[in-house]
């Protein structure tokens, strides 16, 4: 997607993508890690899956190209942060330091964020929001950014895309498992459809999120 699709969506506050509560059920699915352990959170928005993950004694770092994601993740959660300006290789940053807790943005393009690797990762809905030729590129740069003996969640959503039109896109499993190098585990997977009636209404008799460990 173009960078001007997001930043529209942010602009008009059309984001029925956050979820005020944050993931019902990722924590059932996330890898329990080393306190102090970094963990990685491409396209971040301004997910509340981040606080359970700094509560947790993780170092969080979320990549977000909006920067309105940002303030409003702070703000809507009482915590104040620094901002500093940051380039990489060429590219302009903005990085927000949490006060309070474990948690950064950089705001700015992920494709072009490159720093120390992480120990983990966590994906939801940043895969799903790419269109299929993005995301090639995409889990390779996830995985550039990963230590070796890494750990991670990624969320992928499976129905029938000629129905329905993305984002969130369909991912099926072996798209999926044949671009990440390394052994991937599913975990688990549940039935949405009875709670998406927007689906629903375009015919789609089945709406499955899917969780991916390694
Ligand atoms: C579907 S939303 C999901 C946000 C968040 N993961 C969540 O669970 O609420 C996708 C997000 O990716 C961001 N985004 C899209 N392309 C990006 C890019 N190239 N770099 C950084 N963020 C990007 C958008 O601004 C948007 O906030």
């Amino acid at each position: 997607m173009e960078h001007s699709f997001w930043h529209n969506k942010w602009q008009s506050n059309q984001v029925g993508f956050h979820q005020e509560s944050g993931h019902p059920d990722f924590v059932r699915y996330f890898p329990t890690l080393p306190a102090g352990s970094s963990v990685l959170v491409p396209l971040c928005g301004k997910s509340k899956d981040m606080l359970w993950l700094a509560e947790q004694g993780y170092q969080v770092v979320g990549v977000e190209l909006s920067e309105i994601a940002a303030k409003d993740f702070f703000a809507e959660n009482g915590l104040t942060a620094d901002v500093t300006d940051q380039s990489i290789n060429g590219s302009q940053f903005l990085l927000y330091q949490c006060h309070q807790c474990a948690i950064s943005i950089w705001v700015g393009d992920f494709f072009k964020f490159e720093t120390d690797v992480f120990d983990a990762l966590y994906d939801r809905a940043a895969l799903i929001a790419l269109p299929e030729s993005m995301r090639p590129a995409y889990l390779a740069h996830c995985q550039a950014l990963l230590k070796n003996g890494s750990n991670g969640l990624i969320i992928t959503v499976v129905y029938d895309q000629t129905l329905a039109s993305g984002p969130p896109f369909s991912v099926q499993p072996e798209e999926l498992t044949s671009l990440w190098s390394g052994p991937l585990v599913k975990a688990g997977e549940i039935e949405l459809i009875e709670q998406e009636p927007r689906w629903k209404s375009k015919g789609l008799t089945s709406f499955k999120e899917q969780f991916w460990r390694w």
